[in-house]
């Protein structure tokens, strides 16, 4: 049974150039204790999926047109009030966005914010919840804590402070954590290490986390099972291995060649032409056709192809390209 499960989502920006459908009949589902990857070029709608699970928007011109997203157990957060989804987020489930700047409150003591994030969902005492912040900023292995709990978060490195971020949703334990792209602003070094944190909860506490990414050496590195989104949908999804070893669609495989990564080291890299589509106006058929080595003249016609399993390989690897179905069409 999944944690999380995705169905038809959609949901439009509305902008003074019309209105976009950033995420349109996007479905997967996210396992217990599963890290799901989510990669994609920039604009194709990964940010906009996930902030759709928690209602997370910016500014009031998003709206959940369609679909549902069942949290197991609690039900569909898509459906919900907003006072009751408030309920959820933080506690079942927490976002970390990619610049912890703008999570934080650069005028308050790091020990109180931490400290706040749990005395807003449980009765405990000031005393009680420093404590449980001062064990929180050693989970995440910050070095002296008792030090760091009065620092304001200019005073700490971006490292730090992404820590910090990631002890503020792991605070109320939460079954599921989305992370947008969490290490993208930070060094290699770095990087590292909070992938490791990430993953290291997962271990002990079987927390399942979506992971938004560009990097697909980092997929390959953490994530179990992925998605790749082009222009508001999913065109390819099922484990890693699957995926990143025997790519399937035209768009995964162009990702694997354009993008920087270990999957991809000792091959040269080369950039997929063009840009993804308006997707206030997006094409016909295949939204992928027109940049597509491959694409035949039936590729841009009718609605978007689904998603569907690739026969005789695996029940869980599916792909939306009409070509997949014609044997070694695209070989
Ligand atoms: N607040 C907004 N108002 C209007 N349009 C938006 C807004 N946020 C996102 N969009 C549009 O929605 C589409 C998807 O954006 P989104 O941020 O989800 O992409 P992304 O895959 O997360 O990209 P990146 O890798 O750059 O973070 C884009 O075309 C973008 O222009
Ligand atoms: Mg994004």
């Amino acid at each position: 049974m999944s944690i999380l499960s995705i169905r038809n989502l959609q949901t439009e920006f509305r902008g003074p150039a019309g209105i976009a459908r950033a995420v349109d009949g996007v479905s997967f589902d996210v396992n217990p204790g599963e890290i799901f990857g989510i990669v994609g070029e920039s604009g194709c709608g990964k940010s906009a999926t996930c902030r759709s699970i928690l209602r997370l928007f910016a500014g009031a011109t998003a709206r959940i047109v369609g679909g549902e997203v069942i949290l197991e157990g609690t039900g569909d957060l898509a459906q919900m009030r907003e006072s009751d989804l408030a309920r959820v987020r933080g506690r079942e489930v927490a976002f970390i966005f990619q610049d912890p700047l703008t999570a934080l409150n650069p005028t308050m003591r790091i020990g109180k914010q931490v400290a706040e994030v749990i005395r807003r969902h449980r009765k405990v005492s000031r005393t009680e919840a420093r404590e449980a912040a001062l064990q929180l900023l050693r989970d995440v292995h910050i070095t002296s804590p008792e030090r760091r709990l009065d620092a304001f978060p200019h005073e700490l490195s971006g490292g730090l402070r992404q820590r910090v971020v990631i002890a503020m949703a792991l605070a109320l334990q939460p079954r599921l954590i989305i992370a947008d792209e969490p290490t993208t602003a930070l060094d290699v070094t770095v990087q590292d290490q909070i992938l490791r944190l990430l993953k290291e909860r997962r271990d002990g506490t079987g927390t399942s986390i979506i992971f938004i990414t560009h990097d697909l050496g980092v997929v390959s590195q953490i994530c179990d099972r992925m998605a790749v989104m082009y222009a508001g949908r999913v065109v390819e999804t099922g484990s890693v291995r699957q995926v990143l070893d025997h790519p399937s669609h035209p768009y995964t495989r162009a990702l694997l060649d354009a993008l920087p990564g270990q999957v991809s080291r000792d091959r040269d890299l080369t950039p997929i032409e063009g840009s993804p589509p308006s997707l206030i106006t997006p094409p016909s058929g295949c939204r992928f056709a027109p940049r597509c080595r491959v694409a035949r003249p039936c590729c841009a016609q009718g609605a978007a192809p689904v998603l569907k399993p690739r026969s005789g390989v695996s029940a869980d690897h599916l792909d939306a390209c009409i070509l997949t179905e014609v044997p070694d069409a695209i070989a």
